[in-house]
């Protein structure tokens, strides 16, 4: 889950790795390192701490000046986060440099060997066996720098995206991936490689998305070469176009990102529906489900795959394509799914979710089902990403960056394709009439302005925030289409403030968490007017005669709620199928001002990590 990235051209490259590094702070921000190389003079600059740390180190450096390095950000996973488990590592010898991002499982036994052999030791890391290992074949078969990665990683087991630098050939980067992504950004006589293409954007938009088991040797003034790591091959590099800009991984005046994402959300959906919603032949327009109708017509089971709040979606989306659709549907945890020998069936589809992309445990999920001979089809928000690219065909969010660990506009536009695919399948399988289709297709367009209109009034958010930020734990309770949004409105309560939060489905309340209340608790409780409206009024009352502290997300105009609820926050009368759109976006909020109000650090939330590329 760490984030890399490493130039090679005519640019100064130090600035340009910290502002890289920066921008992939995202994957990991517990210790960071650059290396860089101008003649015979070389440094190897390492914190524990984040890229700020990091600058402030380079500033007191004497060498600031260099055309070629690598950089690295690190989330640990071998080792504790200090200084000498920070990347890049050097070989024994001195003569090579790595960066690496994933996890050798076979470390131990390598470095074993290379024990043996009188290799020493500085780091606990898995990386610095791997580049010592690189060494030790490059030196004893008097092999190239590309030779001898090659031939390392024939005996690696494991994941990794790396990139190898070898001091007495400058001139050179060698990368290769199994597992962890990889970008090459190929500009004008100058090559970068990264995690992902944030850090290079506004340098090149050309890229070349380095697939598994694949490794490029990038030479200065040379044409790259790429070859397959099993067969040798070479493969020709497929050069594509990146279709976003800087401004969409800026701050943008927002104090972060998470607060630009929250508030990009009308847009990023309007981005998810456009060209998708036909209002004057009321159809949706996926043309992934229309080259596959056959195969949705027909499957006789959804499973969706995803993790954290990802999977939230998942949930809702099982509500819906049962509700519109009347096809079964099953939402498995990736990381269960993957474990669990799974029963498939030819008729089945599975539909992996993930913004990133880059999931572990999505991926190996996918994996798992493709072996089994399912049909995947994947909602992903990272165009190019692993999990899309592993998949049969599939649908992009297009959502945009985002950079906020906590995941907020790609859980919305998520549901929003899940909402169209729902309404697309009722049509195919005829499962509702056209006026209510072309009702609820009347509705999905009206989104993007309707949200817009909701966060023009977020005072009494904020003001609600100060009178909460002290709890030290909270409950969310939501029925049917609602219960996904009380586990969505937990998660991020807990994972950017550090208050413990559960989501319940309401009536579970009373099989044991109503014990949890008294006059301390605040139950923060989704009670919309569509759905089980009077069950969760009842529902309200038993918190209410127990003395707990509600905080009630109500329709517009709501009366009975509002006499029973401590506070209410009021979303637009909607559809069903709508409300966990428009009742995450003030619990996204909510937790948001929470968080800053204790002073938390929101975007880099402790010990997470964006994309969770380990298991
Ligand atoms: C929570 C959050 C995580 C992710 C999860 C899956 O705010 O962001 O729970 O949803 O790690 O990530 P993706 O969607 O990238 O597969």
């Amino acid at each position: 889950m760490c984030g890399i990235v490493s130039y090679l051209g005519n640019q100064n490259a130090l600035p340009l790795l910290l502002d890289g590094l920066q921008r992939l702070e995202y994957r990991g921000y517990d210790s960071a390192g650059i290396f860089i190389q101008a003649g015979d003079k070389a440094h190897n600059g390492k914190v524990s701490g984040k890229v700020d740390d990091l600058r402030k180190h380079f500033e007191t450096s004497l060498l600031k000046e260099a055309h070629v390095g690598l950089g690295h950000t690190r989330w640990a996973t071998h080792g504790k986060p200090n200084q000498i488990n920070a990347h890049p590592h050097e070989s024994n010898d001195g003569s090579l440099v790595l960066v690496h991002n994933g996890i050798i499982e076979n470390y131990e036994s390598l470095k074993t060997i290379l024990v043996e052999k009188g290799y020493r030791f500085k780091s606990e890391t898995d990386s610095e066996v791997l580049i010592n290992w690189i060494q030790e074949i490059k030196n004893s078969k008097q092999l190239t720098l590309g030779e001898a990665v090659h031939w390392a990683l024939q005996t690696v087991v494991g994941a990794y995206g790396i990139v190898v630098f070898d001091k007495t050939q400058p001139d050179t980067l060698v990368t290769a991936r199994l597992g962890s992504p990889l970008v090459i950004g190929v500009g004008e006589d100058e090559y970068f490689v990264a995690s992902d293409a944030t850090p290079f954007i506004q340098h090149t938009r050309n890229v070349i998305y380095l697939n598994d088991h694949e490794m490029a040797i990038l030479q200065k003034n040379k044409p790259i070469e790429v070859q397959h790591l099993k067969s040798n091959t070479p493969i020709d590099p497929e050069i594509e176009k990146l279709h976003w800009n800087l401004e969409d991984i800026q701050k943008g005046g927002y104090d972060h990102f998470m607060l630009k994402e929250i508030f990009e959300q009308p847009q990023a959906i309007k981005n998810t529906l456009r060209g998708r919603v036909n209002l004057e032949q009321s159809k949706i327009d996926l043309s992934s489900m229309k080259r596959n109708e056959d195969r949705f017509i027909h499957a006789t089971r959804i499973i969706i795959l995803g993790c954290g709040t990802s999977w939230h979606a998942g949930l809702v989306g099982e509500y819906l394509i049962e509700t519109l659709a009347r096809i079964p549907v099953e939402v498995e945890y990736a990381s269960e799914f993957r474990y669990r020998n799974p029963i498939l069936y030819p008729t089945d589809i599975v539909i992996p979710i993930s913004q990133s992309g880059e999931t572990a445990d999505t991926l190996a999920a996918v994996n798992i089902a493709k072996e089994n001979g399912a049909f995947i089809y994947g909602i992903c928000n990272v165009v190019g990403a692993t999990i899309p690219r592993a998949t049969d065909d599939g649908v992009y969010t297009h959502a945009g960056p985002e950079i906020g660990v906590a995941s907020t506009k790609a859980f919305t536009s998520q549901v929003v394709v899940l909402i169209m695919m729902a309404l697309k399948l009722a049509r195919l399988k005829n499962a509702l009439p056209n006026d209510q289709i072309n009702e609820l297709l009347l509705e999905l367009n009206r989104l993007p302005e309707n949200l817009e209109t909701l966060l023009q009034h977020i005072e009494p958010i904020q003001h609600l925030a100060k009178t909460f930020d002290t709890a030290t734990n909270c409950l969310y309770l939501g029925r049917g289409y609602n219960f996904p949004v009380a586990l969505e409105g937990a998660l991020k309560l807990k994972e950017i403030s550090y208050i413990h939060a559960e989501g319940y489905p309401a009536a579970e309340m009373k099989h044991g968490p109503i014990a949890l209340i008294d006059e301390e608790m605040p139950v923060i409780v989704i009670a919309t007017k569509k759905g089980h409206y009077d069950k969760i009024v009842s529902n309200i009352q038993e918190i209410k005669s127990r003395k707990g502290r509600i905080i009630a997300i109500v329709s517009e105009g709501d009366e009975t709620v509002k006499k029973l609820a401590d506070h209410v926050i009021e979303i637009p009368i909607s559809s069903e199928i709508f409300t966990p759109i428009y009742a995450t976006l003030p619990l996204q909020l909510l937790s948001y001002y929470i968080a800053v109000n204790r002073n938390c650090n929101v975007d880099q939330p402790r010990n997470l990590a964006k994309s969770v590329t380990v298991e």
